[in-house]
């Protein structure tokens, strides 16, 4: 019989075969990270499969749980050989960058950073924090990987880097408040075993998956299946596919817990408008009407998922209310995915980008479009145009060649914040655009039609979409089904609460949360608003997290990690407090990042952030305005993109110098950009804090304000007169 073993800590004897202290809960044995083995303690090598422990052994005394994880293995292939012809400084700098990258990118997908061993990286998704999708997170941010290592060679001739990447799931010992930067072991079991042999197969420059990943992602991820790869210690060849792409555009990608539900018309009906389009080869224009929470997003989401499976271009801009975007705002956004371009890319090279982008489209007038487009989007070049049909002609160039290219749906969230230069443009659009299919999606709450009461009138094709509660039966489903899913009695309170919410999903949502979290009481008086009902779930957040979300709030409905860290207190656990954020349905990571390089965030919904943000005080709200504008003056730099936001957060932060600094550069933008509306709102604001004493400042921009007054008269005048001549200026502008 096998000896019992002394705690090496408390001394007490234990069991041969335990692993840790059954007095001091101290380790008794070194656990393999590969392979998941056993070994004791003094062990330095793995006694079964021979690997060094080296850096991760189990911490002492920490919870260990079996969960389903995805592990994620990158190896730069032939780094090595390389490495020895090159100075040990840049083998410094080269693996430093690309260990940065890497690290970006998993983190921007949720996962955990394990370790690096050699050229590997290791990471692990699903792991503290589990998101649900977290295969096909782990896949997709492989393909990231892939995409960034393009990148860093496309900017490096010399470079020529590739790696290999392996991604596997499987059940593992986790271990639960690791700390992985000190080297601590998240994860240990087979499926870390089985990724790095598959790893070490995968063909370079490729990204090899097991069996379970692929199983789970197969209807988002496009595989090829390849012979199935020897592993050590397993009988049987384990079976390998090569992900090839993420076909569908990565819209909101957050595990959607509960199909939706109802709706089967307007889904049907936006999928007829589409095949007409498409077989008519003519732009439509939808907008899907309906007040906060009623699912417009969540409709125009599904069909655009469903489109984009069929072969449909999908991209996704949106107006806000204050301060967050510039003049053609929603439409920018549009022009940027196309491009890349971040907001923090420094003026030359956000133009750059947008000259590739307009020569590998082929658009007519090459660096004259680019820069129409560039002066249209407010990118902060310099130039000016005579008018505004100029601009708009590139815009809708550059439209018609994307929808040429493919099919295409441009969709524009939020239209009831959207200035009248950005509904001008859509309006252009929707009427001179020829020839190719196109839809224009737009949503909006029915504040639209009173800022623009004709809305849609005179189009060509034009659709409005009254988007209704949901019926009874469908919201008393939604309702059983979030609360079942949260462990509640469903049939108990679900009707109850479809009639309290009135066929609102967001408010049922919401009502459900607060229910779980303990938050309202499902036999008392319910909340009778959606606002009381988040308000009283913040209430019952923890401290910590409430805090976040609360200083979320003042970035913006899109917000980055980045802004937090600069007003967070305790630093280090902000991850753990995202995550716990995400999980509990209240802010969505966003696949897409409008800051290079820091993680990007939107509340589930503004009223959310509408209603964190007047839960804060005003004295807190000023700093926090500070923090966020000396964060975006930072991260933006040498980019005139975020002007008015940056405007925006100064004004609320107290400091109206810096605001009218920014206000006037925006308002200067908006103007050289002719939108010229957008311009003289902004002039007004400045205005408004020009101390009356700055005589000269006041006159100056009095003047500003004047001038494009005046040609914001000018412009449906001019356009007008236009048309009756029957000439579209400029030439090209012929139909
Ligand atoms: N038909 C539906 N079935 C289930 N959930 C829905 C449905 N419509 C909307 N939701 C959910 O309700 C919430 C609010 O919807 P959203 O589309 O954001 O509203 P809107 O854009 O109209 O303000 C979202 O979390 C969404 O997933
Ligand atoms: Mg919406």
């Amino acid at each position: 019989m096998a000896e019992r073993q002394q705690c090496p800590q408390c001394r007490v004897e234990n069991e041969p075969d335990q692993r840790y202290c059954g007095s001091c809960g101290a380790h008794l044995a070194l656990i393999c990270l590969v392979c998941g083995e056993t070994s004791p303690l003094e062990f330095k090598f793995c006694g079964k499969c021979g690997t060094e422990f080296k850096l991760g052994s189990f911490p002492q005394g920490i919870g260990e749980e079996r969960r389903v994880v995805t592990v994620l293995f990158a190896d730069l292939v032939g780094f090595t050989a390389r490495a020895e012809q090159l100075d040990p400084e840049d083998v410094r700098a080269l693996l430093g960058s690309f260990y940065a990258r890497l690290r970006a990118e998993i983190e921007s997908f949720g996962g955990t950073v394990e370790k690096f061993i050699g050229d590997a990286v290791m990471a692990v998704f699903g792991a503290p924090v589990a998101h649900g999708d977290d295969p096909e997170r782990a896949v997709r941010a492989a393909l990231a990987i892939q995409d960034a290592i393009g990148q860093m060679n496309d900017a490096d001739p010399d470079l020529d880097l590739q790696v290999r990447i392996a991604v596997n799931t499987g059940e593992a010992l986790v271990s639960l408040g690791a700390k992985t930067n000190e080297g601590e072991a998240l994860v240990a079991g087979d499926v870390v075993n089985t990724a790095s042999r598959l790893q070490a197969s995968a063909p370079a420059g490729s990204i090899v998956v097991g069996e379970e990943t692929q199983r789970s992602t197969k209807s988002i991820i496009e595989y090829r299946a390849v012979d199935p790869v020897a592993v050590k210690g397993k009988r049987a060849p384990v079976a390998a596919w090569v992900a090839l792409s993420a076909p569908s555009a990565p819209g909101e990608r957050t595990a959607k817990r509960v199909p939706m539900l109802g709706r089967q018309h307007e889904l049907a009906l936006l999928r007829g408008m589409w095949e007409r389009t498409m077989a008519e080869g003519r732009p439509h224009v939808v907008t899907i009407f309906g007040p906060a929470g009623i699912g417009k997003s969540r409709l125009a989401g599904e069909f655009g998922e469903l489109a984009s499976q069929e072969g449909a271009r999908v991209i996704k801009g949106r107006s806000v209310p204050y301060g967050g975007s510039t003049a053609y705002g929603a439409f920018a956004q549009h022009v940027k995915q196309c491009a890349k371009m971040f907001d923090s890319d420094p003026i030359p090279v956000a133009y750059e980008k947008l000259e590739q982008a307009v020569a590998r489209l082929g658009l007519a007038g090459g660096t004259e479009t680019a820069n129409h487009l560039a002066i249209l989007i407010g990118l902060g070049v310099e130039g000016a145009v005579a008018e505004r049909q100029t601009l708009f002609f590139s815009a809708r160039q550059l439209v018609e060649v994307l929808a040429r290219e493919q099919p295409t749906i441009l969709v524009f969230e939020d239209l009831h914040w959207a200035d009248s230069g950005m509904l001008d443009l859509l309006e252009m659009l929707a009427s001179r655009v020829h020839d190719v299919p196109l839809l224009l999606l737009t949503l909006a709450r029915p504040d639209l039609l009173s800022a623009r009461p004709g809305w849609g009138g005179g189009l060509p094709a034009y659709t409005a979409l009254r988007l209704e509660p949901l019926r009874e039966e469908d919201a008393r489903d939604l309702a059983a089904r979030l609360l079942a899913e949260a462990g509640e009695d469903g049939a108990r309170y679900a009707a109850n609460f479809a009639e309290a919410a009135e066929g609102n999903p967001l408010f049922i949502e919401e009502l459900a949360a607060s229910l779980v979290e303990r938050a309202t009481q499902p036999t008392g008086e319910l909340p009778t608003s959606i606002r009381s009902i988040i308000s009283a779930r913040l209430d019952v957040l923890p401290a910590a997290e409430r805090a976040t979300l609360l200083d979320a709030s003042v970035v913006g409905k899109i917000f980055w990690r980045g802004a937090l860290a600069t007003m967070d207190s305790s630093g280090d656990a902000l991850s753990e407090r995202l995550d716990s954020l995400e999980g509990r349905d209240l802010i969505r990571r966003e696949p897409v990042s409008r800051i290079q390089g820091d993680q990007q965030f939107s509340f589930k919904h503004v009223l959310i952030r509408d209603v964190a943000y007047a839960t804060l005080p005003r004295a807190k709200r000023r700093e926090r305005h500070a923090s966020v504008a000396r964060y975006l003056e930072e991260a933006t730099a040498e980019s005139a993109q975020t002007a008015e936001a940056l405007a925006h957060h100064w004004a609320e932060a107290g400091d109206e110098e810096r605001a009218v600094h920014y206000l006037l550069a925006a308002a200067d933008l908006a103007g050289q950009g002719w939108a010229k509306d957008h311009a003289v709102d902004l002039y007004r604001q400045a205005l408004k804090l020009v101390p009356e004493s700055d005589r000269e400042r006041r006159r100056e921009v009095l003047r500003k304000q004047a001038v494009a007054m005046q040609m914001l008269w000018h412009v449906p005048d001019a356009e007008s007169l236009a048309r009756q001549a029957g000439a579209s200026p400029p030439g090209p502008e012929k139909n």
